[in-house]
Parts: structure tokens; C-alpha cells; sequence
């Protein structure tokens, strides 16, 4: 009998370097592609961002970097910002492939007000109902807060406004129905390696556990590297509201705007 393969298994912060990694090696498969797969977030953003009379907007969970470019190309000045330094990287060389311009810089929420070098109008997440825990909403509310100049919006989404107790169950239940419980991504080959990605979500008490299987044949040696996220759906709308007011926020509301679909996108609004 062979070896079987090592397998290794990340969690929080460590799982979105793996996530990120091996994304960026299928780059080939989305760079002409995350246009059209962010068109419903454009569209919402683009519907609400000349109402709230923005020009300056932080991203401040960028991954790649992809929303940041949407934001680049509606005119907005924007900078990018994550907790990981890998995908900062390259969300830099993605811009600068795409022909923009765009500063990007590694940082926590938590840590914002010490790490961005000016305040800006508008900060936008799109992870922030992914805290596991009070003591982090606090500190990233704390963060982003500090980011902001006075009057400045926060924009996020989670649970809204219109949200009831009960609505969790359903929402959990409806996204496992949407994404599915798993999934294949197509397979990639580059420079000797080989990568199959398999993902499976399911559901726990606190939102849906994402686990995203990398099998790594790097010249014929196979590894497995497994990245664990939970797609949290604890928060609900008296969390944020004590949690914003406390961190220095004076209003949160919700606003319904079209995206791609019949249903309508809910982002939260925070004014500093
Ligand atoms: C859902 S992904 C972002 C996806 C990205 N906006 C896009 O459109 O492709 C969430 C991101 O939040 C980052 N993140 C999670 N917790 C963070 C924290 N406390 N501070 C900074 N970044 C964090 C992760 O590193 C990850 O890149």
C-alpha cells in the first residue's frame, strides 16, 4: 500500500491565505470572468453609492481585490484593504493587470484606525456578519469606525432592519439550498501541478461550515489542504444596533436596491 496523502486542515485567518492561494493559481479560469459574477453587488452599489454622496470608499475585506476594481472603474476613489497579506498582493497586481491604479494595504478591522493612513467616506464589507464572536464585532465596529470621517458609511450586510428571530433558520436554509451542500470547482493544471478543488458546506447552529478541499498533485506527489470557514448567521439586528451605537455610530438603516434577480439586495447603512 502507498502513502496516503497529508492532510492539512486551517481554520480563520490561516484558511483565507489557503483560499486565496489556490484561487489565485486558477486565475487563468476567472480573470475574464468576476466582472459578471459581481454584477448584482455593482449594480446594488451603484444604485445606493450616489445617494449617500460618496467619493472616497475603503474595501475593507478584498480578497483579490475584485469589488475594489468594480468600485475603481465606477469613478469611486477607493482602497482595499484585508486581513491577508497574500491576497493583498495580489489584488495589487490583478489592478495593475487590469490597468488601475489601486492602493492596497494589509490590515485587521480591529486594527484600522491605527493602520489607514487617511479617513474615508465610506467603508464597504462584505464579510462583516461572518464574526464568530461579540468580543470581534466590537473590535472590528471599533476599526472601522475610527477609518471614517465623521458623517462617513459603513456598509455591510447580515441581518436588516425587516429581519425577524426566526428568519435565520430560513436564511441558513435557503443559502445551503442555493449554493448547494457540494461542489465541484473545474479542475486546473500549471507548471506540474494539478488542483481539484471540492467544496462542501453544512449546516451547524451558528450558519453554514464551508470546507474547501484542495487535492494538491504537485508532480506527483499529492497533498490535501483543507480551508474551514463558517459563514456565520449568528448577529441579528439589535447586535448591530447596540454594537454600532457603542463603537460611535449615530444611525444604521437598511436599503433595498436592485441587483441581478427578482429579489432585491439589503445592504445595512451605519453613519458615523
Ligand atoms: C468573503 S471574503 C471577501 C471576498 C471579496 N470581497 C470578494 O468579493 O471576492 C472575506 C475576506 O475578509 C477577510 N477578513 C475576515 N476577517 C477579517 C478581519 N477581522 N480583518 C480583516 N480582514 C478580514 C478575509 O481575509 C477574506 O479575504
Amino acid at each position: 500500500m502507498g502513502n496516503s496523502p497529508k492532510i492539512t486542515t486551517r481554520t480563520g485567518a490561516k484558511a483565507w491565505d489557503t483560499i486565496w492561494r489556490w484561487t489565485w493559481f486558477t486565475k487563468e479560469q476567472w480573470q475574464g470572468e468576476f466582472r459578471r459574477q459581481k454584477e448584482g453587488t455593482r449594480r446594488a452599489l451603484a444604485s445606493l453609492l450616489p445617494k449617500l454622496g460618496v467619493r472616497s470608499i475603503l474595501d475593507c475585506s478584498c480578497g483579490l481585490g475584485w469589488k475594489t476594481i468594480l468600485l475603481a472603474e465606477m469613478g469611486y476613489d477607493v482602497e482595499g484593504c484585508d486581513g491577508c497579506g497574500f491576497a493583498v498582493r495580489r489584488a495589487s497586481q490583478l489592478a495593475r493587470e487590469e490597468g488601475l491604479d489601486i492602493r492596497f494595504f494589509r490590515s485587521r478591522w480591529e486594527t484600522l484606525g491605527r493602520t489607514c493612513r487617511r479617513k474615508y467616506d465610506c467603508v464597504y464589507n462584505d464579510a462583516f456578519a461572518w464574526i464568530t464572536t461579540r468580543r470581534a464585532l466590537s473590535a472590528s465596529a471599533g476599526g472601522i469606525c475610527a477609518a471614517l470621517k465623521r458623517g462617513g458609511k459603513f456598509i455591510f450586510q447580515g441581518a436588516h432592519q425587516w429581519s425577524r428571530d426566526d428568519d435565520r433558520e430560513r436564511m441558513i436554509q435557503q443559502s445551503l439550498e442555493l449554493e448547494g451542500r457540494f461542489e465541484a470547482l473545474p479542475l486546473h493544471q500549471k507548471d506540474g501541478i494539478r488542483l481539484t478543488t471540492i467544496v462542501t458546506r453544512e449546516k451547524t447552529a451558528d450558519g453554514i461550515l464551508g470546507n474547501r478541499i484542495h487535492v494538491v498533485d504537485d508532480h506527483g506527489a499529492v497533498r490535501i489542504e483543507i480551508a474551514s470557514v463558517l459563514d456565520a448567521c449568528i448577529w441579528t439586528w439589535e447586535d448591530y444596533t447596540e454594537t454600532l451605537g457603542r463603537a460611535g455610530f449615530r444611525r444604521l438603516y437598511s436599503v433595498k436596491e436592485k441587483g441581478v434577480g427578482p429579489r432585491p439586495y439589503i445592504l445595512n447603512v451605519a453613519e458615523k
